[in-house]
């Protein structure tokens, strides 16, 4: 398909969606979105948008590789380190100050890393076993992948020098083996999360939380859209909970800003400070 894509288009794809399987991507920030659409129709073939809507009005089971498709997954192990220096030492040890149990949120986990390193995080802290962990995702395949708690090993150069720079106890190899081109993480290391698949779109306030990691998710959103998940977001915190976003993001523009208190601005890391 070699024109533009029309926003009338993206219109009908998105009402067809919504009616159809009930995700809303119509908030979903219009450059990425458009991009993302047509990188479906040249991998798929499709040669007008049309054909596209039309697949997905017969094929259901073609839908769940759209939303892998239209969702960007690009993740990493202790991505931005000196945010997880910030957790290590001055958030977690602020939360367990004032409380046995440690209640933490990925919302957007996508296959895992992020989630990986909290549970190595806390174990390295011995905090683990006092810790709840939710981990949700829109996209079901990738919470699949989480799951499994494997990482590609090409990608693990970079992980470990992430580890590395967030000054971890060991060597990352610690917690892995090699299998079939993968590392295959310690399975004991996620025996206190919970893996669910969760939209943060029409998704429901499911929980309370005293800390939440919703990064680099919302910059797909577009304002109305991260204005809507911030109310979410700070629904399902305690009060004094912490919030944390991605480098690239910002809450200060949003409804909500003058519920919470930057903590960190340079890791993004805001605390909940009225209901
Ligand atoms: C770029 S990844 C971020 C992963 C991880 N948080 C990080 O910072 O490395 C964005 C994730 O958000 C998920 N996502 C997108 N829209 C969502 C929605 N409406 N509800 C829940 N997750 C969503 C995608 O499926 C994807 O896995």
């Amino acid at each position: 398909m070699q024109q533009e894509i029309e926003i009338a288009e993206l219109r009908k794809l998105t009402e067809l969606i919504k009616e159809k399987y009930d995700y809303d991507f119509k908030n979903y920030a219009m450059s990425s979105f458009k991009r993302r659409i047509k990188r479906i129709v040249e991998l798929y073939k499709f040669k007008t948008i049309d054909s596209l809507i039309e697949k997905l009005e017969s094929t259901p089971s073609f839908f769940e590789e759209f939303v892998s498709e239209i969702t960007v997954n690009v993740t990493e192990m202790f991505r931005d380190p000196s945010f997880w220096s910030v957790l290590k030492e001055q958030i977690i040890p602020n939360i367990l100050l004032n409380h046995n149990k440690l209640n933490v949120w990925h919302a957007g986990c996508s296959s895992g890393e992020e989630v990986i390193s909290m549970t190595i995080m806390l174990e390295e802290m011995g905090v683990l076993d006092r810790s709840n962990i939710i981990a949700t995702d829109i996209d079901t395949a990738i919470i699949d992948r989480a799951k499994k708690g494997t990482v590609s090993l090409k990608n693990m150069e970079l992980n470990a020098s992430n580890y590395e720079r967030f000054e971890g106890k060991y060597t990352i190899d610690k917690y892995f083996q090699e299998q079939n081109g993968k590392a295959v993480f310690d399975p004991n290391l996620i025996r206190q999360v919970s893996f669910r698949k969760h939209d943060l779109v029409k998704g429901v306030v499911f929980s309370k939380f005293d800390l939440i990691l919703c990064r680099n998710v919302m910059i797909y959103f577009n304002q109305t859209l991260q204005n809507d998940v911030l109310y979410k977001l700070h629904e399902s915190l305690f009060r004094y909970g912490y919030l944390a976003i991605g480098s690239k993001e910002s809450l200060i523009w949003c409804d909500i800003a003058n519920k919470f208190i930057v903590v960190n601005n340079e890791e993004k890391v805001y605390k909940k400070i009225k209901d």
